[in-house]
């Protein structure tokens, strides 16, 4: 059993200095619990790099720069500063200094996250940032290249999967009883369409690392993959010292 205690003392083991998590895969998927789980657990700073996505697309949306003009959002890049902020219940982003957080989770702007992050200059300048975020360590990070292209050294590779079916039902209940609500086919649809695009772009596309452990929640409880992943850092924790 896990006391305050333990917590506390995981939080200031030596033992996670310069710990680099990264959890890669789908929408859907439970990576945003698990990443959360993960930094309260062992004392982990949490960085969701597609909510850095979906605010340089609200930035895009706003000033009227269209998704698929790569050298306009290239160009709108160098004059955009995402700042992420850990809380207990996930990031708060800011835009130039605006906390945009409740703006990020439309249907709009996840469509729109996915397009902006086709094209490699955005990936470039996004990969960078996150390097610097990540530098010293001491963090899990999602997303969909963490593991293959943003860390490739990192000592924990996790890639979170499950099937889409099992994934477009558990987001349409996580919206089920909010204002944000949609029918559990058109979520489904979104949901494919999203995994097509993230799996088949040309530059840094969804694909497990060669050296992830790939965890399948498709027939897990959430409490089976959590426990399951804090068994994945703990195990490499043990090898490390
Ligand atoms: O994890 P998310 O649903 O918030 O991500 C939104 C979009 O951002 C996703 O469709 C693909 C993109 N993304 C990416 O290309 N690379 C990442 N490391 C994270 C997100």
């Amino acid at each position: 059993m896990t006391t305050e205690t333990t917590r506390k003392s995981d939080l200031h083991s030596p033992s996670t200095r310069g710990l680099v998590v990264t959890i890669d895969g789908p929408a859907g998927a439970g990576k945003s619990t698990v990443a959360r789980h993960l930094a309260a657990r062992f004392g982990l700073l949490n960085l969701e790099t597609g909510a850095m996505y979906r605010a340089f697309a609200l930035k895009a949306q706003r000033v009227a720069t269209a998704f698929d003009n790569e050298d306009a959002l290239a160009l709108l890049s160098g004059s955009t500063i995402i700042t992420l902020m850990q809380q207990p219940d996930g990031n708060r982003v800011l835009l130039d200094g605006e906390d945009v957080t409740a703006l990020l989770r439309t249907p709009e702007i996840t469509d729109a996250a996915s397009r902006v992050s086709v094209h490699p200059r955005v990936r470039a300048w996004m990969v960078a940032r996150q390097q610097e975020l990540g530098a010293h360590g001491g963090v899990v990070m999602e997303g969909r290249d963490i593991g293959t292209v943003v860390f490739p050294h990192a000592d924990v590779k996790i890639f979170l999967d499950a099937s889409p079916e099992v994934r477009g039902q558990r987001r349409f209940e996580q919206t089920g009883n909010t204002p944000a609500a949609r029918p559990s086919d058109e979520v489904a649809k979104e949901l494919r369409a999203r995994d097509e695009r993230d799996r088949n772009r040309a530059v840094s596309p969804l694909r497990p690392a060669a050296d992830a452990i790939i965890l399948d929640s498709t027939y897990l409880t959430l409490e089976e993959v959590l426990l399951h992943a804090e068994e994945i850092v703990r195990t490499a924790l043990t090898q490390r010292s």
